[in-house]
């Protein structure tokens, strides 16, 4: 009988609690746990070893090409200590999720519906690898390899994905590299200029984006104005020289609705737009 009363007790002072508690302060208590009998006992509900990946609610990494929601120690706090995560890709017709790391996991694959074409480079010397996964097929992205995954289809596809880490990361290669400095990027690219690597970051499409254009035009997709707002944020060290940010003479915004790119290195005009050659 005492038992039963300090079991309900513990329930109800834990459910009272954690309805209370702040989440980042539930996921300090479950890192802080001494055992994981301790932390089991921190969830006194049943719900919060379930996450559903299909609530619209759910925290979601958004873009034209569609979304990617991760059961992570954040979203989900169960998994803490369990060296284990899960996201779901829902890519709509042509959705790509841009080529990106996972700097603390490995990942394995698996392809619930449509054809979801990847691509893997698992280092320097390795070389590069490409699926066409099927329902049913699946496939693994050691740790920090670069991969990427499309929709090569018309409809909506799904797939699975599951981390050796409760706390995988996430590295978008496009954002990340052209949010290093101007000129490191610049002369990484073979010193193309500074000049030539303002505004590219501007336009990465958010993730998940917008996939091929063979796709594109196969399923009947204009590739319409995606959302930017996953660029690398610009400190000191990574700032654009305030000369080109003041002229604005180098600003892409109207290259990207109506320009074109010279491929000629030997010619001075690289960007043709309403806004002039330069
Ligand atoms: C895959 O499943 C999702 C969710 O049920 C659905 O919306 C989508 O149309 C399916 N796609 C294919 C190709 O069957």
């Amino acid at each position: 009988m005492l038992s039963f009363t300090t079991v309900l007790l513990a329930s109800l002072v834990g459910s009272a609690f954690s309805a209370a508690v702040d989440p980042t302060e539930l996921v300090a208590e479950l890192r802080d746990a001494p055992t994981a009998v301790d932390r089991v006992n921190l969830l006194p509900k049943d719900s919060q070893f379930v996450f559903d990946f299909f609530d619209p609610a759910a925290k979601a990494t958004v873009g034209k090409g569609g979304k990617i929601v991760t059961a992570n120690a954040a979203t989900f706090p169960a998994v803490i200590d369990n060296g284990a995560a899960m996201a779901v890709g829902f890519l709509e017709p042509c959705g790509m999720n841009t080529p990106h790391t996972h700097p603390r996991a490995t990942e394995i694959q698996y392809n619930v519906n449509g054809t979801i074409r990847t691509g893997m480079i698992t280092e320097n010397g390795g070389r590069f690898i490409m699926t066409d996964l099927q329902p049913g097929g699946m496939t693994i992205f050691p740790q920090g390899s670069i991969h990427f995954q499309i929709n090569e289809g018309c409809e909506p596809a799904l797939f699975v994905a599951a981390f050796n880490s409760e706390d995988p990361g996430v590295l978008q290669v496009a954002q990340r590299f052209l949010g290093l400095s101007p000129d490191v990027v610049a002369a990484t690219l073979g010193d193309i200029g500074v000049e030539e690597v303002y505004g590219l970051d501007a336009m990465i499409p958010d993730n998940v984006a917008l996939g091929t254009d063979e796709c594109l035009k196969r399923c009947g997709i204009s590739r319409s104005e995606q959302p930017t707002t996953q660029r690398q944020t610009r400190v000191s060290g990574n700032a654009f020289p305030s000369d080109i940010k003041t002229t604005g003479k180098y600003y892409t915004t109207d290259v990207k609705a109506t320009g074109t790119h010279s491929t000629t290195a030997s010619t001075s005009t690289y960007y043709k737009g309403t806004g002039g050659s330069y």
